[in-house]
């Protein structure tokens, strides 16, 4: 899978700021988040027994690695244009350094599953609500949609592996209070960095822009938070919400 890169302007989202950093700030933890999947799925593969999922976490650690492979082409775009990306990846490295050294693997387990809901909602809002990359017609929009179709489409996985781990409903919810906690913080890091380096701390119109893309027409807060909560149900599981026909419809455009 490659994507073509050239000619993107800066705020490659239509033109929008705040909608190009919301984007940036995720794909800078990316490589780096990605890698540290494919870790944990890598450490629990020898101790799966069911085949199914076996083969569904070979087929993980693959689509990761490609993903992860990607954002760095990705980032190193953002690095040419003169973005601090080295020193926002070796701040999500470090996070996620001291988890591995310090943490029991089915915690890590727990880790993984919280945030791959993550990727599965950002992944569903990008597929189901074009507003989010309306007027990108460049190589970072396709990639953003080739990565949402493929996050969508294995994100049950890191919670089937976190289930075999013998992991409870408490844990699973304590951890993802904690990821939640981490995650929005190092988004709002990395967005202020961003937003920094381009003077626009105190633009106007890029915080119209904020407040539209989280709380007007793409109605991001309140559509994902929905799908947030239900992961602190008892009995949840990813396909509960079954979004497959999402996945098919953006498979068969690919395929025109
Ligand atoms: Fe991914
Ligand atoms: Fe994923």
């Amino acid at each position: 899978m490659t994507f073509d890169f050239s000619g993107t302007g800066r705020f490659w989202n239509g033109g929008d700021v705040y909608r190009t950093v919301f984007f940036n700030s995720l794909s800078i933890m990316l490589p780096e988040g990605e890698r540290f999947f494919i870790k944990v799925a890598r450490q629990l593969l020898p101790s799966l027994k069911d085949d199914l999922l076996i083969k569904e976490t070979r087929g993980f650690i693959a689509q990761e690695a490609a993903h992860s492979a990607q954002h760095m082409l990705y980032n190193n775009e953002l690095r040419k244009m003169g973005y601090p990306v080295d020193r926002l990846e070796k701040f999500i490295r470090w996070q996620i350094n001291f988890a591995l050294k310090h943490l029991p693997l089915k915690w890590l387990a727990a880790m993984a599953a919280s945030y791959e809901h993550y990727t599965a909602l950002i992944g569903d809002g990008v597929l189901s609500n074009a507003k989010w990359l309306d007027g990108a017609d460049n190589g970072f929009a396709d990639l953003w949609r080739w990565h949402s179709v493929e996050e969508v489409e294995h994100k049950a996985v890191t919670f089937d592996l976190y289930q075999s781990t013998g992991g409870g409903y408490l844990l699973r919810s304590f951890v993802m209070l904690v990821v939640s906690l981490n995650f929005i913080i190092n988004l709002l890091i990395i967005q202020f960095s961003f937003l920094k380096f381009d003077k626009k701390l105190l633009d106007l119109t890029m915080w119209k822009q904020s407040l539209k893309f989280i709380f007007a027409d793409s109605g991001m807060l309140s559509k994902l938070l929905i799908k947030y909560l239900a992961y602190y149900r008892p009995g949840f599981n990813p396909w509960d919400d079954d979004n497959k026909t999402l996945i098919d419809d953006w498979v068969s455009k690919y395929e025109e």
